[in-house]
Parts: structure tokens; sequence; C-alpha cells
């Protein structure tokens, strides 16, 4: 076990990082690539910061280690907890649960109480990683009891929490056999953020009305005397780090390739996204179907790009929705497509960061069209590397996104003659008209990325929490 040694402490279901097995069968560690360990990094290595989580493997335990100066906390599952805490409770109770149900929730006792013991499990690591005073951030709707539970074991802790993805309204969060557990868990932190402001609203209302708590606008009161913020802070990405790999010879070069690939058509049209129910994949390829069947499009003039990245295959709604998508794609190209000229590129795999950002060159439209969508992190990196304010967003408006990408195309994305029209806006608008819009979209992302979300969440904390020492330094000073 690692020393109690580490002055900030973030916790998520998995660590930033993806294991390697190299040619002489060593193992190796590689940050994953994603954003929120990016515009940690920084503040980690100041604070000799510790991270918890999950290593992605059953029936494993590691031992803590060190990586890229990061201190790494893996914390074991079981196969039981796999399939029970992350497949169950997380990814087929509360994910279609908290995402407008899309797809029925699952609710079983035995999947609530193997969250309940992986969250203490949780809890019980960073009780012994976190200095005294230190501050521990929590991340996400796989650990919603973790802060209550950990501030019962250390009560000196400063905790904040962020859900990443969207929190229900009232009506359907009702339906959770544990919603009075879950709120109690949440409020265990001192400042609960969310990607929205109504996100932060619901949860108040539904603390006044289910737990009993007094509040007012983003503050609970709780009866010992402490108060609990709830507000917005909407999430980003490494905007300069992705423009910059966009920017780069070798980026540029493999667009080209892909576009010629394609058959260099006039219109690429791009979706890329985990291959989840709540992305919308179904609205967008059939609009695109239909626009090619109708004539609006033609099958040598455009070519839709969907890179579906696997994701929970072991959860029943994710198998089935592979299977729908692969017959889609099939029916579509059979239908329309022509020798040597297929209208849907379909690719069911996970890219490095590199080919992400050569396909968002490559692509005139970016179709983001998802039913339900905490932020949208791809229609940001869209945005990030079409640094000739080139370019076209098309975004639905049920993604957190949109309500800062207000330059988008937007759509409803269950509206298909109003996605397809969307489309043919997009594809058939002026240069003028589009660098106007990718203008507008690229100063948003570019004054605010996710170094400027971590910096105000942790200054918030130390603000709302201010009542312990202040030692850890959140922002990089400019
Ligand atoms: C969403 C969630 C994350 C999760 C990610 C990948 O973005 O908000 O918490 O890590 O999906 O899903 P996975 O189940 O593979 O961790």
């Amino acid at each position: 076990m690692a020393p109690a040694t580490a002055e900030f402490v973030v916790i998520a279901n998995r660590l930033p990082v993806d294991r390697q097995i190299e040619p002489d069968g060593s193992t190796t560690w590689r940050t994953s690539p994603g954003g929120l360990v990016t515009a940690l990094e920084p503040v980690m290595r100041r604070n000799g910061g510790a991270w918890i989580g999950w290593h992605g493997a059953a029936d494993e335990r590691l031992r803590p280690f060190e990586h890229d100066g990061i201190k790494l906390v893996p914390v074991h599952l079981t196969s039981q907890e796999v399939a029970e805490y992350y497949e169950g409770f997380s990814n087929a109770t509360l994910w279609p649960l908290y995402h407008d149900v899309v797809a029925p929730p699952e609710f079983h006792r035995e999947w609530w109480d193997s969250y309940v013991e992986v969250n203490r499990r949780f809890a019980q690591r960073a009780a012994k990683v976190a200095r005294k005073g230190a501050i521990v951030w929590i991340q996400d709707y796989q650990l919603q009891l973790v802060p209550q539970m950990l501030r019962t074991l250390r009560p000196d802790l400063r905790i904040g929490f962020f859900l990443h993805i969207p929190f229900p309204p009232t009506e359907l969060f009702q339906q959770l056999p544990w919603r009075v557990e879950i709120l109690e868990g949440l409020l265990g932190a001192d400042l609960v953020g969310f990607q929205l402001p109504g996100a932060a609203q619901n949860f108040v209302r539904l603390v006044r009305q289910r737990v009993g708590h007094k509040t007012h606008r983003d503050s609970v009161y709780l009866p010992d005397n402490r108060t609990v913020t709830a507000r917005a802070y909407p999430i980003s990405i490494d905007t300069a780090g992705f423009e910059e790999l966009a920017r780069s010879p070798a980026v540029q070069q493999r667009a080209e390739e892909i576009r010629e690939s394609l058959g260099n058509p006039r219109h690429v049209l791009l979706g890329i996204d985990r291959l989840d129910y709540t992305k919308g994949l179904r609205q967008r390829l059939r609009a695109f179907g239909e626009l090619i069947t109708e004539g609006a499009l033609e099958v040598n003039d455009a070519v839709f790009v969907q890179v579906a990245t696997p994701s929970r295959e072991r959860v029943d709604q994710y198998r089935i929705l592979r299977d729908d998508i692969d017959r889609l794609v099939g029916r579509i190209n059979g239908d329309v497509g022509r020798i040597g000229q297929q209208p849907v590129t379909y690719l069911h795999a996970s890219y490095p960061r590199e080919e992400m950002a050569a396909l968002y060159r490559a692509a005139d439209v970016m179709v983001v069209t998802p039913l339900r969508d905490g932020m949208n992190l791809v229609a940001k990196e869209y945005v990030a590397c079409r640094f000739d304010d080139d370019g076209a967003l098309v975004l639905s408006e049920f993604a957190g996104a949109a309500a800062e990408l207000k330059q988008a195309y937007r759509v409803n994305p269950y509206d298909i003659n109003g996605l397809k029209a969307r489309i043919m806006e997009a594809i058939t608008a002026t240069p003028r008209e589009s660098r106007r819009r990718m203008k507008a979209l690229r100063k948003q992302v570019v004054e605010n990325d996710i170094e400027a979300w971590a910096s105000r969440f942790l200054e918030e904390l130390d603000a709302v929490s201010g009542t312990h020492d202040k030692k850890v330094r959140p922002s990089r000073s400019r």
C-alpha cells in the first residue's frame, strides 16, 4: 500500500493508463489518450498527486506504481464485480437511466450490493493515500457513493466530485430504488460539479425533495453545518494539443491519403463515437442513406466514414446495437453502393489520436447526433483541428456541447427529415458562411480548454472548502 503522501488525489473508475505487452513479453504502461489526465498531469506533478483507479483486468491485484511522475494506485475488481458493479449497476442501470432511458435500465439488488462494496474499496484506498487536509477529486457515475464514504473515514479531506454524464430529470431519477443513497453519497463532497446548470439544479431540487435538506440556489445546507455547493463546469479538451497535432505534416499527409483512399469524393462526412446506443448512430446513418436513395447526394460524390470504437461489449444492449449497426450499414451499402463505391465506410476499431486528427482534417462535415450526451468531446476535437476555419459541425441539441457550440448546425436527431435538411445545409453552405460559423466555434473551444476547466473546478473547490489548509496549487501560472 502506498503511504499517505499525496496532497492531491484523483479517484476514477479507470486508471489513466493502458497496458502494453512488449515483444519480449514484458509489461509497460502508456498514458491513455483522455483529456482528463492531460489536464491534471501538471497539477499532480506539482502536488505529489496520486490517481486511484481500476487497471481494466479482472481478478488481478497490482501494487501501486509510478508512471510519468504520477503515483498510480490500482484497485482490483473480481470478475463478479466486473459483471455486477461495472457492466451491471454502472453500465446497465445508471448509464441508461442517466441518459434519458434511451435503453431500459435494469434494477437488480445484487448489482447494487456490488456497487456499494466496490465504492467502499475505492474510498478506503483513498483514505490511506491522502495526506491530512488533501484535496480529493472523485470522477463520474461509477463512484457516486465515494464522497460520503470517504468523508466518514477522513473528515479532514476536501472533497470534490464531477459527473461527466448527464444528471437525469427528477422524474427519471426517482425510478432508482436507491435514489436517496446516491444523493447522500454525493452530498459527502464539498463541491459537486455537473456539465450543465440544469443538471446542478436537478440535483439540488432532488436533495430538497427526497433527502429533505434546506437549499438555496446552488447550496445545500446540511444539519452538521456543512454546506455543499452544486455547479456546472462544462468539460473541454486539450485544444492546443489537438491543433498542434492537426498542423503536423504527418497528420496533414495522412488526411490527404484518407481522402484519396475514399476515391476523392466531393463531400466526406464523418462520425466518431464509442459504439453506444446513446450516440444516435442509427438516426445519422438512416438520414445519410435516405439522402443518397432520394438523389440529394450522389454515391460517387459523398462518403460517410463512421468510426465506432468497441465499448462494453459484454453488456446486452451493446451487443444488440452492434448487430443493428452492422445490418444497417450492410443494407445501405447493399442498396445504393456500386462496384468500388460504398457510401458508408464503417470501422469498428479504436485509433490513436494522430489518426483521429487526420480523420478530422479529412472531413468536410462532422456529424454528431447523440440522443443524450453529457458533453461530447469529439465535437470539440473536430473544431480544434479545423485551424483553417473551414469544415462544418452538425450537432445534436441533446449533447451538452450544444450549449457552448452555438454556431453548429443544430439538430434534433429524432427528426430524420430535419437531420437530412441540416446535413444538406452544412454540405452546401458557402465558404463564407462556413468560415463565419467555424471561427466562432473555434473561439469558444480555444478560450475554454480542459486546463481552464480543471483550474476553475479546483479553485472553486478550494474556495468552498476553505476552512482547511490551502496547500494545493490548482492552476498553472500563465
Ligand atoms: C464515458 C464515461 C467515462 C468512461 C468512458 C468509457 O465517457 O463518462 O467514465 O470511462 O465513457 O467507458 P468505459 O466503460 O470503457 O470506461
